[in-house]
């Protein structure tokens, strides 16, 4: 039985959950869970009764974010044993390099060995929110095999090599003009012109 678990704010329209979703596809027996609506009690149970959990979060500040942060912190003050359980990480972050994600990724390798459970292996995505959406699926099929393969190898229940993401295809320009274009997008939805996001 399979555990993931979205700690990102963003619920089911986050790109944690799109990874985790990916995931699934390899999987029999799993349940996913979004830290941010599921009942955290509900969670905490299924995480005492399983065999393997998969974690996926953004990065905030080069770190996990709160809610992630929650949940790791009330494992740990609590004493909750998790020996004898592995965990599979998925980070990812805004920059294009999924390196960024390595900090993070070292909280919770730290917090792995604090609560005995164990690390198996993560995937660090750079450009998550591009990586994270299906509609720039034809710019993101290496990022994607890498995933695809970090979801054999939850299957598989193998331990993993750290696998990072980084979007090569685009140059640092180009990224920044898509990044641009969907802040401009977003502002348009909330009714705000391009002049009305630039900083005064
Ligand atoms: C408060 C905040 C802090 C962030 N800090 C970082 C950061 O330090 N480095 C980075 O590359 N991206 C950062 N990001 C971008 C997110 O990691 C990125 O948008 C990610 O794709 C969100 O994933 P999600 O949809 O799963 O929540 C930050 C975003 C927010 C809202």
């Amino acid at each position: 039985m399979y555990i993931l678990i979205n700690g990102s704010q963003k619920n089911h329209k986050s790109n944690s959950r799109y990874f985790l979703d990916y995931i699934s596809k390899y999987l029999d027996d799993y349940t996913i869970y979004d830290l941010k609506y599921d009942f955290f009690d509900n969670i905490i149970d299924s995480i005492i009764n399983t065999d393997t959990i998969v974690l996926a979060f953004p990065l905030y500040v080069d770190s996990p974010n709160s809610l992630t942060l929650k949940l790791l912190n009330y494992i740990y003050d609590n004493n909750i044993d998790l020996s004898n359980k592995s965990l599979y990480v998925i980070i990812n972050c805004g920059f294009r390099e999924g390196i960024h994600n390595i900090t993070a990724l070292n909280i919770i390798k730290n917090w792995a060995t604090k609560v005995n459970i164990k690390y198996s292996g993560s995937i660090l995505v750079g450009a998550g929110e591009i990586v994270g959406k299906e509609e720039y699926s034809y710019i993101t099929s290496i990022a994607i095999n890498k995933l695809k393969k970090f979801g054999r190898c939850i299957k598989d229940n193998k331990e993993c090599n750290d696998i990072i993401t980084t979007m090569d295809l685009l140059t640092n320009r180009i990224y920044c003009m898509f990044a641009n274009h969907s802040w401009t997008k977003k502002g348009k939805i909330n009714n705000l012109t391009k002049k009305d996001l630039k900083i005064k």
